[in-house]
């Protein structure tokens, strides 16, 4: 198995993390993960321009152009013959003695390893159970950065609910899953939180936003109260893994159990054939 270890494609067993990598003690880095459909990466290209977009806010430069990244990114999944999975990638500010403040002067490092990864079709039918709780983040959750205490921390309480995913609020208004973008259905209109500085954008997200309006759905990116889960036809979540998992029920802050609905499977199906 083939991993990239510091830029280059070697073997799993042959690589190194440095103890002094500024993602070790800081969690000074981003990441992207994307999913791989039959040997072919899905939304690659806005995936990498994710990954370049959270580079630059996080002032950090890149080691390699990315086309560069992309080509090594294709070699990790034919070297490791990846049919369905993901490619995880992540970046970090480099190596040097801890020190908070960072110097402009380090070379960033690129690792990342792939993972045979199955649709999880019972999932994916029967839908999910999610816990509600309070966004406890920073303020850049827009920025795909590798710091993700508040959203581990979320996911081990849902997890401890029996709940697969957190659903968060801040302030009462919803913000996201602990790991995917969340969408309610009222009255055949999809609601989801707008892409600013308090969720991360999901490329599915974007996705689904796309072959809602193909469908002739209408799509209202507004931030909505916790309350109003009560009233929703229909709920869902996106994210690359998950891609579009119905909710069955939300417990926590707030108590709703809904059907996994017509609007749901049309989109579930719609997703299918785009990938
Ligand atoms: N997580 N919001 C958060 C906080 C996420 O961590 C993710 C993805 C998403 C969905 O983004 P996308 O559709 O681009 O995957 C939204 C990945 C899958 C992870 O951390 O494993």
């Amino acid at each position: 198995e083939y991993v990239i270890d510091n830029g280059q494609l070697i073997l799993a067993e042959e690589a190194k993390i440095d103890r002094n990598d500024r993602g070790y003690h800081f969690g000074d880095g981003l990441y992207e993960v994307i999913r791989i459909y039959d040997g072919k990466p899905f939304t690659m290209t806005m995936h990498l321009d994710r990954f370049a977009a959270s580079a630059k806010k996080l002032d950090m430069s890149l080691p390699m152009t990315m086309d560069q990244l992309e080509s090594l990114l294709e070699q990790l999944i034919e070297k490791n013959q990846l049919e369905d999975g993901i490619v995880y990638v992540q970046m970090t500010r480099g190596v040097s003695q801890r020190n908070h403040l960072y110097s402009r002067s380090e070379t960033a490092v690129i690792t990342g390893y792939s993972q045979e990864m199955p649709a999880k079709k019972e999932l994916l039918k029967n839908g999910i159970d999610v816990w509600v709780t309070d966004d406890i983040r920073w303020l850049r959750c827009d920025i795909k950065t590798i710091n993700l205490l508040g959203n581990v921390m979320a996911k081990r309480e849902a997890a401890d609910h029996d709940c697969h995913e957190a659903v968060m609020h801040r302030d009462g208004m919803v913000t996201e899953g602990s790991s995917s973008n969340l969408f309610l259905i009222k009255d055949n209109i999809l609601y989801t939180h707008p892409a600013t500085n308090l969720i991360l954008n999901g490329i599915t997200r974007q996705v689904v936003i796309q072959i809602a309006k193909e469908l002739g759905y209408e799509v209202i990116e507004e931030a909505f109260p916790k309350d109003v889960i009560e009233h929703a036809d229909e709920a869902f979540i996106t994210s690359t893994t998950s891609e579009v998992t119905p909710i069955k029920q939300f417990k926590g802050q707030v108590e709703a159990s809904l059907e996994i609905g017509p609007i749901t499977r049309q989109l579930q199906e719609a997703f299918e054939q785009r990938k």
